[in-house]
């Protein structure tokens, strides 16, 4: 990634966050058991480390994060965004960054950890990444929390008839193939929870939407434009009705007249 188009990911996930920890099943955290010594955290995909600031809080006692990233200028920033997060009842966090490829760890490279965790990563991964990413969990014996994935549902309201080829559209781009890898985009829960399955560990599953409203208007018109972009991009043919239904829904937006829920789902493996 260009130094200017991380700048411009780094602003998606500024954006995004407080939609992401409103959205995210907080019930399941409290699965999440502690163990002796520092609790060990691998955030997988941390971006610019909205799940650390969000989930160390969370947990008591001491932890050791450890970021995974493969661009090192996101890593930067979410080392930095952690200075003054403490655990819950005020115990020291520190951090770690690793670049590099998420999808080439193995149980050796997680061997040690308490919990290992992702937020809006899965839909990004083939099928056979997540394949491995889940053995590595697995390998490691401990707990995975990975939230915030996106499944594929839209509801608008007010309801247009256009809503539903969009949203197939945009679903289809989730899934094109980019350089030979061909993304699992909104199938990636139900994969990852199969995966998950067939190393005999348990999962849980719950409804994690974004609920936006008149309050994350930035937000709405930041995903809803990328939203059409993307479905324009997968099938040219709606490019002739996507300005004036983009230009319906932003004045919606802008005039708080326009609420979008949009399915994602947490998963917790690896805890009876
Ligand atoms: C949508 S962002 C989510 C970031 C963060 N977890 C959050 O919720 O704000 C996905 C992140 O995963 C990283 N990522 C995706 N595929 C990766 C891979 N194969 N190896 C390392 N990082 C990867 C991207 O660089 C990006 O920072």
């Amino acid at each position: 990634m260009s130094v200017d188009d991380s700048i411009l990911f780094a602003e998606w996930l500024r954006l995004r966050e407080a939609a992401d920890a409103a959205a995210r099943a907080a019930e399941l955290v409290d699965l999440v058991r502690a163990g002796p010594g520092p609790r060990v955290v691998h955030d997988l995909g941390c971006g610019t480390g909205s799940m650390g600031r969000w989930l160390a809080p969370r947990l008591p006692g001491a932890q050791e994060w450890i970021f995974h990233d493969r661009d090192e200028a996101l890593l930067a920033r979410a080392a930095a965004g952690m200075a003054g997060v403490r655990a819950a009842d005020g115990a020291p966090v520190t951090v770690r960054t690793r670049p590099g490829d998420l999808t080439a760890l193995t149980a050796a490279d997680l061997a040690g950890a308490s919990l290992i965790t992702a937020s809006a990563l899965l839909d990004m991964l083939t099928a056979a990444e997540l394949d491995r990413m889940v053995a590595a969990c697995a390998g490691a014996g401990c707990p995975a929390l990975l939230m915030v994935s996106v499944t594929g549902t839209v509801a608008f309201t007010p309801v247009e008839p256009l809503d539903a080829e969009f949203a197939a559209a945009f679903n289809d781009h989730q899934r094109r193939t980019v350089d030979g890898r061909t993304l699992l985009g909104p199938d990636a829960v139900d994969a990852c929870a199969a995966a998950f399955d067939r190393h005999g560990l348990p999962v849980r599953r719950r409804p994690s939407p974004w609920r936006l409203g008149p309050e994350q208007s930035d937000l709405t018109v930041a995903w809803l434009t990328g939203w059409v972009a993307a479905a324009c991009e997968q099938r040219p043919e709606l490019a002739g009705e996507a300005e004036a239904y983009l230009r319906r829904r932003l004045g919606q937006a802008a005039t708080g007249r326009l609420r979008v829920e949009l399915g994602h789902d947490d998963l917790l493996a690896g805890v009876d």
